[in-house]
């Protein structure tokens, strides 16, 4: 039963986070998106009928303010999907990166999912069933990105974006670990190539398609998977 329950979604505002806000009220779950922009934000919880909440994941004070708002409104978090996160922009390879990139990709795709997670976990933890959901990315697999046969073996070697989902990878693994005695499901979901923003719209498959996976992590049973990664046909090897 979706009913009841309260979701929080990053980076909300657009994208793959607006279409997972949009599916999970949908199932009819009380839906909160969380983006840094005000007036994104407002205009994205207007145009979806949902609450909203100022949230900028680099800043461990937004997480904690944005955690304390729900708290206020409805004492517990069911659904955590960390859905916020940026390329950097640039196609430098390692050798020639500009070190405060990486540290900004980090800040985003990596230390910005702890930060959110902490702030929100003693809502989670109050919840009978909670979840979590990375949105990761296939061009993090470190299988993928050692596999020649690999569509991914083409792309060029870059030390910030799929580095900043392999370590996001990780990270799922550790805080599913730690967290499996509470019956907190964590996972890890790659959308696909989408057409958003993020890829400059080169993606073949609509925010939409890409915000199921995340959807269906969010709404595991109880005997569902956690530290593990998947997208639309199942698991993703790490
Ligand atoms: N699109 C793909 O093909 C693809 C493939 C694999 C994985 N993914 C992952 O899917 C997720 C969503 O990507 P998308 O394609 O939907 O990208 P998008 O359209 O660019 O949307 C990204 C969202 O993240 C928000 N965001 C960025 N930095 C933030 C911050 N510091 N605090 C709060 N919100 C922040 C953006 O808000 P602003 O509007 O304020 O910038 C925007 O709402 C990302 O984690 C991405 O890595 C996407």
């Amino acid at each position: 039963m979706s009913e009841n329950k309260i979701a929080l979604i990053t980076g909300a505002n657009k994208g793959i986070g607006y279409e997972t806000a949009a599916q999970l009220a949908a199932l009819g779950m009380t839906v909160v998106i969380g983006a840094r922009d005000t007036q994104r934000r407002e205009e994205a919880a207007k145009a979806l009928r949902v609450q909203s909440v100022a949230l900028d994941v680099t800043d461990p004070a937004s997480a904690q303010s944005a955690a304390e708002q729900v708290e206020e409104r409805f004492g517990r978090l069911d659904v955590l999907v960390n859905n916020a996160g940026i390329t950097g922009g640039s196609y430098d390879p390692p050798s020639k990166i500009d070190l405060d990139i990486v540290r900004q990709v980090f800040e985003t795709n990596y230390f910005g999912v702890i930060a959110v997670t902490n702030a929100m976990l003693p809502l989670l933890l109050r919840s009978p069933a909670p979840r979590i959901v990375n949105m990761s990315s296939t061009v993090g697999s470190l299988a993928s990105m050692t596999d020649a046969e690999s569509p991914l073996a083409a792309m060029p070697a870059s030390a910030t974006y799929p580095v900043s989902k392999t370590a996001l990878n990780a990270l799922t693994v550790q805080y599913a670990k730690e967290f499996a005695k509470d019956g907190i499901l964590i996972n890890a979901a790659c959308p696909g190539y989408c057409d958003t923003d993020l890829t400059n719209h080169a993606g073949f498959r609509t925010a939409a398609q890409g915000a199921a996976i995340a959807v269906k992590l969010a709404t595991l049973g109880a005997d569902g998977p956690t530290g593990e990664f998947f997208d639309d046909n199942g698991r993703v090897a790490w």
